[in-house]
């Protein structure tokens, strides 16, 4: 299956992805993650950096060249998911090129839905285990004792404000672009992360 998550920040992509990919036993191609793993390694341009910690959109032929490498490799052809890419109309016209060179299309563009004033208590409780990627909430999901918590820099109220924006501005188009194309689904990621977990197998006709 090759499927992307859409959805705003904090709607639960990371937390669901983890779960479709365990059992799917297909790799999550996180942007965010990517690009702040060559943040942490030094390989991200100060300007870029800059861009992520504002709450902003890194370019799209960024992005567009570490999924293409990253699709390539062997552990993608029995499929991916996608967390946060594509984000904007160019980054979804590149992504049918580069599926394009392997004679191969998405299958499903799942939507996570989320109303915004849940979204910024998700954001700003959010920590993550360094060492595991873990993602835990300090109030719904709370991580356990001896996990090495990060913050990170974009969860902060103010940014988390602008995020939503940029989201609105940027991604939220392609919803009905790809719903032209009869590759939308929508569920609402309102709930705990199992009722959202079960209502994403549902809409992906997969089982636990
Ligand atoms: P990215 O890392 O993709 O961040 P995002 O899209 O803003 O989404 P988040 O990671 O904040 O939220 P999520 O939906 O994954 O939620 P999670 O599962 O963690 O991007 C970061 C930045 O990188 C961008 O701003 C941009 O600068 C750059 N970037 C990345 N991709 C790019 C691209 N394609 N083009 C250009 N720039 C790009 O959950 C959130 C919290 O809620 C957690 O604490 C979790 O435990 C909790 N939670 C989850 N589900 C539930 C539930 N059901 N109930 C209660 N709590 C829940
Ligand atoms: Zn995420």
């Amino acid at each position: 299956m090759r499927l992307v998550l859409v959805g705003p920040p904090g709607a639960g992509k990371g937390t669901q992805a983890k779960i479709i990919c365990a059992n799917q036993g297909i790799p999550q191609i996180s942007t965010g993650d990517m690009l702040r793993a060559a943040k942490a390694a030094g390989k991200l341009p100060k300007d870029l950096v800059e861009k992520m910690a504002a709450g902003g959109l890194v370019p799209d032929e960024v992005v567009l060249d570490l999924v293409d490498a990253r699709v390539e490799e062997p552990d993608c052809k029995p499929g991916f998911l996608l967390d946060g890419f594509p984000r904007t109309a160019p980054q979804a016209t590149g992504l049918d090129k580069v599926l394009g060179k392997h004679d191969t299309e998405l299958d499903v563009v799942l939507a996570i839905d989320v109303p915004s004033e849940l979204l910024q208590e998700r954001a700003v409780l959010r920590r993550t285990d360094k060492r595991t990627g873990q993602i835990y909430h300090l109030k719904y999901n709370p991580p356990p004792a001896g996990a090495e918590l990060e913050h990170r820099p974009d969860d902060q109220e103010e940014v988390v404000v602008k995020r939503l924006s940029t989201y609105e501005a940027m991604t939220a188009e392609l919803l009905p672009f790809y719903e032209k194309r009869g590759k939308l689904k929508r569920v609402s990621g309102v709930g705990t992360v199992e009722e959202v977990t079960e209502r994403v197998f549902a809409a992906l006709g997969i089982s636990l």
